[in-house]
């Protein structure tokens, strides 16, 4: 396809699978066609919600229409708190009425919480049939369409319930970024901050510049949306996160890196209810808390400490803790982390020169020490 990059996932652990990420601006007329070519589909669920129905839901619908795809649409609720069983249920009972076969597909048309539930859905319909990923926000496209993990939120935590699922493609069609809210792309930034403090540790050795001067050269153009450098940074992401999954698909070992501010992140946001504090502030609060106690156990030194803030600062993305929130209840909320691994907290550290290591031996008076600066 012209005016596209592509990303190749390869996962060696499923008898050397791989998938595509399919990168570019006015794609989602392509659906229908690719759908066409990467799966043996008649019918098509697609799964969306009802802010992004009315935004592309017609888009998609001509596509695969155009290539002679018998279509139906799940219009769920949107917010996280309907990344729950019940918006589950309703799509496998769309799927189990609309006659999907084995060899039909789930199409997810949304955010991450759209992808994660649709993949979810297909994972455990007929014992999983195929599925093909549009993130259409940027935390979508860099992140939670890459990698293969499918989940529901459970009322005791998120994403509790769950799966590792990899799809057939993904299209990533930038110019959907146009239509979302500024807090909605620092969101999807925070995460690009993330590759940027755990780039070296990735296994991928493609550009020459560090990505962290790369943000600071490109923030203008990147806010701005500019076609070829949003591309390249949405490519970047996903070869970062795919050379990460190549080596542990399903979180083993080195995977948990992706999780960079993500112990203290989760634990904030689960102590604000997912209320008042959406992930892109608690993961960029994660991350400061996370430069904080690689500083105090000396695995990194002030300067390369300031270096970093200095970046989330640049990117607008220095929030902090609300007070309502007591730093022994985000403590207490980290250990019931599902990434706790026998009652030990697993950091993702900054070693210095975007690297990062896991450890296990951070104590409790580090940990609150550094929830309190935050
Ligand atoms: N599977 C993974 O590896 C992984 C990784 C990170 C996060 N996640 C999950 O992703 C979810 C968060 O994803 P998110 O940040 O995309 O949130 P989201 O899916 O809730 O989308 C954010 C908001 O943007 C709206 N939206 C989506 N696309 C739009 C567009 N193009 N224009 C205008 N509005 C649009 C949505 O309707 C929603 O209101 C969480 O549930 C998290 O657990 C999964």
């Amino acid at each position: 396809m012209e005016n596209t990059q592509t990303v190749k996932v390869e996962i060696p652990e499923q008898q050397g699978y791989s998938y595509p990420i399919i990168i570019g601006e006015n794609l989602l007329n392509q659906i229908g066609k690719l759908a066409k070519n990467y799966t043996k589909a008649q019918k098509l669920l697609v799964i969306t919600n009802k802010t992004v129905y009315p935004l592309y839901g017609e888009q998609v619908k001509a596509s695969l229409e155009g290539a002679n795809f018998e279509i139906d649409f799940v219009i769920l609720e949107d917010g996280e708190k309907y990344k729950n069983i019940t918006s589950l249920q309703t799509i496998w009972q769309r799927a189990i009425e609309f006659k999907l076969e084995r060899k039909d597909a789930v199409i997810a048309l949304g955010g991450g919480v759209i992808g994660d539930m649709a993949g979810f859905a297909a994972a455990t319909y007929l014992r999983g049939i195929d599925f093909i990923q549009v993130p259409t926000t940027l935390l979508a496209q860099v992140d939670s369409s890459v990698g293969g993990k499918v989940a529901i939120n459970h009322e005791l935590g998120k994403n509790l319930i769950g799966n590792f699922y990899q799809p057939k493609f993904v299209l990533t069609d930038t110019l959907t970024l146009k239509t979302l809210t500024v807090e909605e792309l620092k969101v999807g930034l925070a995460e690009v901050l993330k590759y940027a403090f755990i780039e070296k540790s990735c296994f991928c050795h493609l550009n020459t510049q560090s990505f962290i001067e790369y943000l600071k050269e490109n923030k203008d153009a990147i806010f701005a949306l500019n076609p070829d450098i949003i591309q390249k940074l949405v490519k970047y992401c996903c070869e970062l996160k795919a050379a990460v999954v190549n080596k542990d698909e399903k979180e083993s070992d080195i995977r948990a890196i992706l999780n960079f501010g993500h112990t203290a992140g989760h634990a904030i946001e689960k102590c604000s209810r997912y209320d008042n504090i959406n992930h892109g502030q608690a993961i960029s609060i994660g991350m400061k808390g996370a430069l904080h106690i690689s500083r105090a156990k000396r695995l990194i030194d002030e300067n390369y400490y300031k270096y970093c803030l200095a970046l989330l600062d640049l990117y607008k993305l220095d929030y902090k803790i609300p007070n309502s929130i007591a730093p022994e209840a985000i403590y207490q909320a980290m250990f019931n982390d599902k990434k706790i691994l026998s009652g030990k907290f697993r950091f993702i550290l900054s070693t210095g020169k975007s690297e990062v290591g896991i450890f296990s031996d951070v104590d409790k008076e580090t940990i609150l020490e550094s929830i309190k600066i935050l």
